[in-house]
């Protein structure tokens, strides 16, 4: 049933993507998990959590490489959050729930991650508040997504938002880390790059300020 509802709208569009999803989009998840990777502040102790994890390309990578990091991934999608267990140690937590209402007790995390999902977010500034409550004071916040300040993402941006079912909008590094700053952020730094001729990047990390 169609419905104006954004929540709803992610919800039918991936339910119906995920059983393709990997290999649909393999170049592109690998590469952006892969660069979000190596812009990722981690130490071995520290409890990480992976807003939007899909099916869990992200996650995999990080356990690889810390396999004693506590890492927990968050999902709204039943569909991709079964791909993500199938593929996952067991000792990575996965979760049901959106950005704006996440299902964690406050100041849970040390690092908060969301690896192509910011330009879904409906509503940024809540799910921006509500990220910084279940973050550690000083926690870290690191968001890989399109990078509006590229021509092609700007163009794809406007194709979507024209008949994309679910997309939100793109954000440029300077607006992502001036709605980041005003939801009670720091900027460390902003860094856009491309994966290929198409995909403008950007990998923008943030340090919550205490209250
Ligand atoms: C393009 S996929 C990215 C999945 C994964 N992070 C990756 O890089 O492959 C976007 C994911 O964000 C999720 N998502 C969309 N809106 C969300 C929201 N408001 N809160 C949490 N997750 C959301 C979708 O269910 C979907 O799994």
């Amino acid at each position: 049933m169609p419905t104006n509802d954004p929540h709803d709208r992610i919800t039918q569009e991936y339910a119906g993507l995920a059983d393709t999803y990997d290999t649909r989009w393999s170049f592109y998840v690998d590469a952006t998990a892969r660069a979000t990777v190596a812009r990722l502040p981690l130490c071995d102790s520290d409890r990480l959590l992976d807003i939007g994890c899909g099916t869990g390309v992200l996650l995999r990578r990080l356990s690889a490489i810390h396999p004693a990091a506590r890492l927990t991934g968050v999902d709204p999608v039943p569909e991709m959050l079964a791909i993500a267990r199938r593929r996952l140690p067991s000792a990575v937590e996965l979760q049901r729930g959106w950005a704006e209402t996440l299902p964690f007790a406050d100041r849970q995390f040390d690092v908060v991650v969301s690896c192509n999902m910011f330009h879904y977010i409906a509503e940024p500034d809540t799910a921006l508040r509500e990220i910084k409550r279940v973050l550690r004071p000083d926690g870290r916040l690191v968001i890989t997504d399109w990078c509006g300040d590229y021509l092609m993402c700007r163009v794809l941006d406007a194709y979507q938002r024209l008949f994309g079912r679910a997309h939100g909008r793109v954000y440029r590094t300077r607006e992502c880390a001036a709605l980041v700053e005003q939801a009670g952020y720091a900027t460390v730094d902003t860094e856009r790059y491309k994966i290929d001729w198409r995909w403008g990047l950007m990998t923008a990390r943030f340090t919550a300020i205490s209250d």
